[in-house]
């Protein structure tokens, strides 16, 4: 049973609409600590809308929505204080070096100069930063502007990551080690919402996996249950996919576009 504290989050008929896009359509969801929860879906279908409502970024049109037990209306400053956050498009201060800018985050998080200097070192070591730290932002590539973000979401430890597409643009290398980060991270009761695209890490790493499509939830579950509602037994979650949000039709797709 899971009681009040096992849940890190919880929506009940959240929704949101942007003009007439219905961007999230009466979403009902739990998330208990210490879970990996994958949030997959075709563009357009919510992912991001739904993480920016956790936080408290946008606000939902209405329904109810908690994170550690506080009322995203009541409390969203505290919540965000304990979340770290990484957008799918990171916008970070380009007119800063590296170092500048986590230094300022873990600042604004209220992270020990002590603890600060540690972690920050320690991270721009595992994710080869070292030696590009005082760099300006504007001159670092796409992953290193992904590794940066990645670092300042983790840097004052928080309790609930919302990671939009958090391994867009990493090597091999650094992927498995935030990979393995956020799984040692989940074991210690960190609770970790993250949207992706890729399948494979999805199914790899995730505890639980929801299914959006046009601001709904079509399935949730662990692999098993996702293989149960799609009617397929044995298969892998691209194939539960396409199944399920309608797009198994892709052959003729590319075959009209051929033509
Ligand atoms: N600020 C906004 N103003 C207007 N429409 C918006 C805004 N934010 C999102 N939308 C719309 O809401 C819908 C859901 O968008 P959202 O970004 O949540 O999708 P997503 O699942 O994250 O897609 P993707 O996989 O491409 O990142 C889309 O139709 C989008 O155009
Ligand atoms: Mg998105």
């Amino acid at each position: 049973m899971v009681t009040g504290s096992d849940l890190t989050v919880k929506l009940m008929g959240v929704a949101k609409r942007f003009a007439d896009v219905v961007a999230v359509d009466y979403v009902d969801l739990d998330v208990k600590k210490g879970e990996i929860f994958g949030l997959l879906g075709p563009n357009g279908s919510g992912k991001s809308t739904l993480l920016k409502m956790i936080l408290g970024l946008v606000k939902p049109d209405s329904g109810s929505l908690q994170v550690f037990g506080i009322k995203n209306e009541e409390d969203s400053v505290e919540i965000k204080a304990q979340a770290g956050y990484v957008p799918e498009v990171p916008r970070l201060y380009e007119f800063l070096t590296g170092i500048e800018y986590l230094d300022f985050t873990a600042d604004l998080y209220g992270v020990s100069p002590a603890e600060k200097r540690k972690r920050i070192n320690e991270y721009l070591e595992a994710l080869e930063l070292e030696g590009r730290e005082g760099d300006m932002i504007s001159a670092y590539s796409m992953g290193m502007k992904q590794k940066i973000a990645l670092i300042s979401a983790f840097v004052h430890r928080p309790k609930l990551l919302l990671l939009d597409e958090p391994l867009s643009g990493l090597d091999p290398r650094s992927a498995r080690i935030i990979k393995d980060l956020l799984r040692e991270l989940a074991s210690k009761g960190v609770t970790i919402i993250m949207s992706t695209h890729i399948l494979e890490i999805a199914q790899a790493m995730c505890d639980i996996i929801a299914i959006m499509s046009e601001g709904r939830l079509l399935a949730i579950g662990n692999m098993e249950e996702l293989r149960e509602m799609a009617r397929l037994p044995g298969s892998n979650l691209e194939e539960i996919f396409l199944t399920l949000t309608g797009t198994s039709d892709i052959k003729d797709v590319v075959e009209a576009l051929m033509k």
